[in-house]
């Protein structure tokens, strides 16, 4: 029974005949607790009133939501770019932290659910965490992740329960981490079967420790593991900003921060270090790049996920048997990933043997998730069991969703559609993996277009989270819909995009590795363009990536765009997006082909790779393209081309409507084709340079380069009115 009752918006407050305080934290009017201006409020009014309690045997900190607490408002922090405040709000929640932690009384921390970041600074304040043994839950600092570093005494706290070396991972990596997982690692300290068995823990714990302290409040307190003078230490840290360098390439402020915080913190006593931290975090919090990756992986990423492309009117539509048409490379990931998902898969190749073949790769993958502990032998049994392959149409029979992966070609895709149509449930979909072929033109096979949509999966599928849902001239809402909750289902990431050559991702993408060919052609060094590529913060250089992708393909694609154009580009299909025939890349693509290097599948392009060692690009390359007296470039200026062009081009599909959104812009370039994730995606890469700044810079690469960097109307406008992508 409680005696005594406080209850705030952001916490219940209930003391029993124990004189145990139990803080309940359920912030009203809202789904999840967060950290934000009320949750500060609140929380020092449940601190004065423990400061006034006279007879206080201890404190329980638990959650009335699912979650425990899920860490800062992501919504006030994106708005707030002065570090002065974020300063001083780091500060106060610390020093909330530590008169907790400095009580003199048993705090735990009752962790019903999640805590991440903020949430289990929280927990890390309190003398005991006992966590119900839920596999759902998550603990961990996934601040860095969204370029941000944590300010509420993560840093300092981990260090002192960890040691250096030890903390540095969970603080730098973002790795979230399961009930055992924490228990195992030291941040959590208790599993709980439930509610009722975690209360009684805590009870238990703090009816056993009346006067707990921590460990660095008490005397001679040493960092385990040692501090940074330490001869291991020092030893690990001499290489460890180096190694960090090499991974970030200096684009991704927050990990560095996060390693000098905590080494700068562990020279210094505790609440000097947690001064520190929070420095680093205003500094962190305010700049650009924190900006950036919380309004695209968050903001943008949640907005998509939430259905923003997806045709509101349509109620949900579910998929129950789904049909794949080749078992090749991207059928198999596709059967996979819809098997995964609990769907009634049909894999269909040209013979049973083929579908087979593909089957075992399935079969394959789900070895390595049981292997990894992340699926049960059964549960990896009910999933093959999903899969039926055949070699026969007839057995598409009854699927509500068929998915095409043959052959890039058109009469053959034509042949699968309208065999596999004549299957397939009356109101069912048809989808077309394809990557180069308008949508529209496809539609043509079928009998009924409205019922054809563009499903661009990325390979290798099982690991890209992305998918291109690409509409064409007659696809239905409903189809589009459904296309949508499908993708949704196999719990990937939809962006919905009109058709057009190349649909977005291919057509923005391409124009990276062209640019990189642009630069080959002028006379660049391949190794510096290479690294433009990389410093960019492209996970491959473009010429590396070309190798991937293959010479022979490109080639083949634009010739496939001339014959189109040619034919007056007149079955229905986009003509945008075709590399200009005068760009200066098609010589270089020329002349590679000339010389037989087709890319890496085909024994050598760019590069060459020989057996047993690393690639390296191929010599002739400089005899090739090297041009007498040709200036070379600085490297922000290759870098800038690199960039500005697939911007630029980005905000072309956006003004000619094949982008809806500007969340499907920045999400589809990250998860696509891995486009700097600090710039926050091609468009947000505009708002963080400023659109001024932007077209100005832009108009200088025009006059230097060639109109490909001419801005385009839509930028133009938007920077005259002071306005942003958004
Ligand atoms: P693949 O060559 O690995 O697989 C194609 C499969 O289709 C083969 O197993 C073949 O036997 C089968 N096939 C041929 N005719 C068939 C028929 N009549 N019925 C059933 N199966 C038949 O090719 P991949 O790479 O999987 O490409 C498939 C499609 O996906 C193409 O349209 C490609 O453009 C597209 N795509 C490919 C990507 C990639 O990275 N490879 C990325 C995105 C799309």
């Amino acid at each position: 029974m409680a005696e005594k009752s406080g209850n705030n918006a952001i916490f219940r407050y209930e003391k029993d005949a124990d004189n145990v305080v139990t803080l309940t934290l359920d912030m009203v009017g809202r789904g999840a607790n967060v950290i934000n201006k009320e949750f500060s409020l609140g929380f020092a009014n449940v601190l004065a009133r423990l400061a006034d309690e006279e007879t206080l045997a201890g404190v329980i900190i638990t959650s009335g939501k699912k979650l425990f607490l899920a860490g800062a408002d992501l919504e006030s922090l994106l708005a707030e770019f002065a570090p002065d405040v974020l300063f001083a709000d780091a500060e106060k929640y610390k020093r909330g932290l530590r008169m907790l932690e400095t009580l003199g009384k048993p705090v735990v921390a009752a962790l019903n659910g999640t805590a991440l970041g903020g949430g289990l600074e929280l927990a890390l304040a309190c003398h005991y965490r006992v966590a119900i043994n839920n596999p759902k839950s998550k603990f961990g600092f996934p601040e860095v992740t969204l370029g941000l570093l944590p300010g509420g005494g993560g840093i300092t706290r981990m260090v002192r329960m960890l040691g250096l070396q030890e903390a540095f991972p969970y603080l730098t990596e973002g790795t979230q981490l399961g009930p055992q997982q924490a228990l195992d690692l030291g941040i959590v300290d208790a599993l709980a079967e439930d509610v009722d068995d975690m209360m009684m823990q805590a009870r238990a714990w703090i009816a056993a420790n009346p006067a707990p302290k921590k460990p660095w409040d008490q005397a001679r307190f040493r960092i385990p593991g040692g501090n940074p003078s330490t001869p291991r230490i020092a030893q690990m840290l001499a290489i460890a900003p180096a190694m960090m360098r090499k991974k970030t390439r200096g684009n991704y402020p927050a990990p560095e921060a996060i390693l000098a915080a905590a080494v700068e913190g562990a020279q210094v006593d505790f609440e000097t270090a947690g001064r520190i931290e929070s420095r680093y975090f205003a500094k962190i919090a305010s700049g650009q790049v924190s900006k950036n990756m919380i309004t695209a992986l968050w903001f943008n990423l949640n907005a998509i996920n939430k259905g923003g492309s997806r045709p509101q009117k349509i109620p949900p539509q579910e998929t129950q048997k789904v049909g794949v048409l080749g078992a090749g490379l991207m059928g198999h990931g596709i059967a996979y990933a819809s098997a995964y998902a609990g769907l009634e898969v049909v894999l269909k190749d040209l013979t049973l043997e083929a579908a087979q073949t593909g089957k075992a790769r399935i079969e394959a993958l789900l070895q390595g998730q049981v292997k990894r502990g992340r699926l049960t032998a059964e549960k990896m049994q009910t999933i093959a069991d999903g899969i039926t392959c055949t070699g026969s149409a007839a057995d598409l029979q009854g699927c509500d969703l068929i998915i095409e992966a043959v052959f890039e070609d058109r009469e053959l895709k034509a042949r699968v559609t309208a065999e596999a149509e004549a299957q397939m449930l009356p109101e069912g979909v048809f989808a077309s993996n394809t990557s180069t072929l308008p949508i529209t033109g496809l539609a043509k096979a079928a009998a009924r277009p409205e019922q054809f949509i563009g499903l661009h999966f990325f390979s290798p599928v099982h690991k890209m989270k992305l998918v291109e849902i690409i509409v064409g001239e007659q696809t239905s809402d409903a189809t589009l819909a459904k296309a949508f909750d499908y993708v949704r289902k196999i719990r990937k990431v939809p962006i919905v995009v009109n058709d057009s050559r190349g649909f977005y991702t291919s057509r923005v993408f391409i124009t990276y590795v062209y640019e990189g060919m642009a630069l080959l052609a002028e006379g660049q060094v391949p190794q510096a363009i290479e690294a433009a590529g990389m410093q960019a913060g492209m996970p491959v250089g473009p010429l590396a990536v070309s190798d991937e992708v293959s010479l022979g393909l490109m080639a083949h694609i634009r010739e496939q765009t001339r014959k189109d154009l040619a034919a007056g580009g007149n079955s229905g299909e986009g003509t945008e997006g075709q590399q200009p025939p005068d760009h200066p890349a098609n010589r270089v693509l020329d002349l590679m082909l000339d010389r037989g290097r087709m890319g890496r599948a085909q024994g050598g392009g760019f590069y060459e790779y020989p057996t047993g060692q690393a690639k390296r690009l191929w010599p002739e390359l400089i005899t090739l393209f090297s041009k007498e007296g040709a200036e070379k470039l600085d490297q922000q200026e290759m870098i800038d081309r690199l960039l500005f062009m697939q911007a630029l081009e980005s905000v072309r599909c956006l003004e000619e409507g094949v982008l809806h959104s500007v969340a499907d812009a920045n999400i589809g370039s990250i998860f696509g084709w891995g486009f700097a994730p600090f710039h926050g995606g091609t468009l947000q890469f505009i708002n963080g340079y400023g659109l001024p700044a932007f077209v100005e810079r832009s108009r200088r690469l025009a006059r230097a380069y060639g109109d490909r960097f001419d801005p385009p109307p839509l930028l133009l406008e938007k920077a005259a009115y002071g306005g942003r992508f958004e």
